[in-house]
């Protein structure tokens, strides 16, 4: 692989330059450079921003596991691929090198064969962090199917929807799942989902926790079983540039989820290329993001970007506090970790914990170390840098999307100075610009404004899952012409950036993006509730917490006020799962909202931060004196 690090900051602008001012020639060298391919494409990019049309590498074929796995085994066949460390640590980790990774996936892409599964064919995967979640997902991507990860925090009526929006023909769960001293009985999940969900046909169950399961007759197999017997050899289906690689699903601003579709060709160049620059990624390094897979942060930076650049990459089952708070600073020692990728609220919920849980380890492997998924505040990043980086491992601050597919904007290690909270510079290739609420872009330094990216790149989602409209007026009609990410963002004096936050009806709550319509829609079904809102509010922690006003049918007693509480958050665990839950609710007589009814959640958002200060005119509210009531009894 040609090394395409940009060695100091001069250069960076200069490559930077380069790269805006040709990217079809800047995207092209990438492409051509890095990886294998049945056949090359006739042109780089098509793309029509405001019909959201955009395409990479067209006529290309290939197969992104050819790249992953195969293309490894002459050079870097005994390597290890994955280590996997579970969830005890007194189970032994798994060291599965890239042969034997080769030969699970193909094993696997046969067993998904004979069991029906073609090319084009949606497969959800509702696993937990063990090795056969990455498995599957390749021996998928091997066969053309489309797989579809289902966080395995989601409750049986989120998978259901996910599973019917996709048309999933098959699942694939396991008996269940350790996370801490819990066991999560993921399969009767499943069950409980699959009764809603006429398109899939069968559905494999891997072992893991030994678990009672019910197995139903001709739905439901072994894993196991199915791959004792299966053929290690694979011929790779050779897939179009376009062609899609995975659905996933993220919170928008409405109840139903968007199924965020990537693509081969695209997908592939750009989460590699993100990787071994914003890791420097050198050969020898062992690296570990500690997302979960269900989250694009696990397709990207623990599957995908690091086999395409043949890297060791850690797979962890735990959670940072079981069975004691060192667990994180443990593996780092135990695996000689040299990249560590994390998120801001498990860096903060760590630096709650004595220091001294992480000086009893050496980290002294570390070179780099990473923050996603939420703005990162002062402290924790600098406690990050002080007691886990020593000062001496640059801290990348990556901002992006699911429906980036990878790392726009952020420092390049060794390269970019770093500052506190900034995710600093876009990535060569990448064109971010700030425009205001009239549209107009907003030039020069020391400004604000609303977050667009210009020029398409190779990583952006393509499409919403069966729902194009949705896609283009969701991220193409505020800013025509260009992509709206949805996100606020700040440019400093010399051009550095840091985000601000959603601008929209998006809350992230401990990293995991949640819409409030689905909460909103959840809270609305108990029969007790007229109506709601949800709102964030910093929470030490989790970064926002959901602050969230219900309006009663009836008033009742207090008494019956805290039932309903648990009730609504019980509810809302059943449809959306427990991460969802409100931390604060206020019941009150109404909501702030326009003449034409639209909610006011600027003002219930200042309530809820408890800052009274600049509603701004709330006269032209049809119900301005709901506003006192609130704020008077606020939580
Ligand atoms: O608001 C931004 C925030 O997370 C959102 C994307 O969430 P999701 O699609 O779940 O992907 C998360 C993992 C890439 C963004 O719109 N976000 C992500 N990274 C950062 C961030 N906010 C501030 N700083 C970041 N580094």
């Amino acid at each position: 692989m040609r090394n395409y690090l940009i060695e100091d900051l001069p250069h960076y602008f200069e490559d930077y330059k380069k790269s805006i001012k040709n990217p079809k020639k800047f995207w092209d060298k990438i492409a051509d450079e890095n990886f294998v391919w049945y056949q090359r494409w006739s042109k780089v990019v098509k793309y029509d921003m405001n019909e959201a049309k955009i395409s990479w590498f067209k006529n290309a074929k290939l197969n992104i596991t050819k790249n992953c796995l195969d293309r490894h085994l002459s050079v870097r066949g005994d390597k290890t691929a994955i280590i996997w460390e579970p969830n005890d640590p007194k189970e032994e980790a798994q060291h599965i090198s890239y042969s034997e990774l080769y030969k699970r996936v193909n094993k696997t892409a046969n067993v998904l064969r004979d069991m029906g599964i073609e090319k084009g064919n949606r497969v959800c995967i509702y696993l937990p962090m063990i090795p056969e979640l990455a498995i599957t997902m390749l021996a998928c991507a091997k066969l053309g199917a489309i797989h579809s990860v289902i966080f395995a925090g989601f409750s049986a009526s989120a998978v259901a929807s996910r599973v019917n929006d996709c048309e999933a023909k098959m699942v694939i769960t396991s008996d269940g799942s350790y996370r801490g001293n819990k066991i999560l009985d993921l399969k009767s999940i499943v069950d409980e989902a699959l009764e809603k969900t006429p398109s899939v046909e069968k559905v494999l169950v891997v072992k893991r926790t030994q678990n009672e399961v019910s197995m139903k007759e001709n739905r439901d197999f072994w894993m196991e079983n199915l791959y004792e017997n299966a053929s290690p050899d694979f011929v790779s289906v050779i897939m179009d540039a376009e062609d899609p690689l995975f659905i996933l699903y993220t919170s928008g601003s409405t109840g139903k989820p968007k199924g965020m579709l990537h693509t081969c060709a695209g997908y592939m160049v750009y989460t590699a290329y993100t990787f071994k620059n914003v890791f420097n990624y050198k050969e020898n390094d062992i690296y570990w993001c500690t997302a979960d897979i269900g989250w694009i942060t696990g397709h990207s930076y623990i599957l995908y970007g690091p086999l395409l650049n043949g890297a060791t990459t850690v797979i962890f089952e735990g959670v940072p506090t079981y069975p004691q708070p060192d667990r994180f600073w443990e593996v780092i020692e135990k695996h000689k970790i040299t990249q560590f990728y994390t998120a801001p609220t498990a860096i903060r919920s760590l630096a709650k914990e004595s220091v001294e849980w992480v000086d009893k380890h050496d980290l002294s492997t570390l070179k780099v170390i990473g923050s996603v998924g939420e703005p990162i505040n002062e402290e924790a990043w600098h406690w990050f840098n002080d007691h886990v980086g020593k000062k001496k491992c640059p801290i990348v601050d990556t901002w992006w999307q699911t429906e980036t597919g990878g790392i726009m904007i952020s420092p390049l290690p060794f390269v970019t100075p770093t500052k506190p909270t900034y995710a600093t510079l876009p990535l060569p290739g990448i064109q971010p610009v700030l425009m205001d609420d009239k549209r107009n872009e907003i030039m020069g330094n020391q400004v604000t404004g609303n977050l667009c990216i210009r020029f398409p790149w190779p990583g952006i989602a393509r499409t919403i899952w069966g729902d194009h409209q949705r896609y283009k007026e969701t991220y193409f009609t505020a800013f025509p012409g260009k992509y709206f990410t949805g996100d606020g963002a700040l440019r400093d004096e010399v051009g550095y950036y840091r985000i601000t936050g959603r601008v929209d009806d998006v809350i992230i709550v401990s990293g995991h993006n949640l819409g409030t319509a689905p909460i909103e829609d959840s809270i609305n079904q108990h029969p007790a509730v007229a109506e709601s809102a949800i709102v964030g509010y910093p929470h030490d922690i989790k970064g926002n917490a959901l602050y969230g006003y219900v309006v009663l049918k009836e008033t009742g007693e207090s008494r019956q006020r805290e039932n309903l509480k648990k009730e609504i958050n019980q509810l809302i665990s059943e449809q959306i799962g427990p991460i969802a839950k409100l931390d604060k609710i206020q019941f009150v007589s109404g909501l702030p909202k326009t003449r034409s009814g639209k909610i006011m959640r600027r003002i219930l958002r200042k309530i809820a931060e408890g800052d009274f200060t600049n509603f701004g005119d709330i006269t032209t509210l049809l119900n301005p004196e709901i506003v006192e009531e609130i704020k008077n009894e606020r939580i």
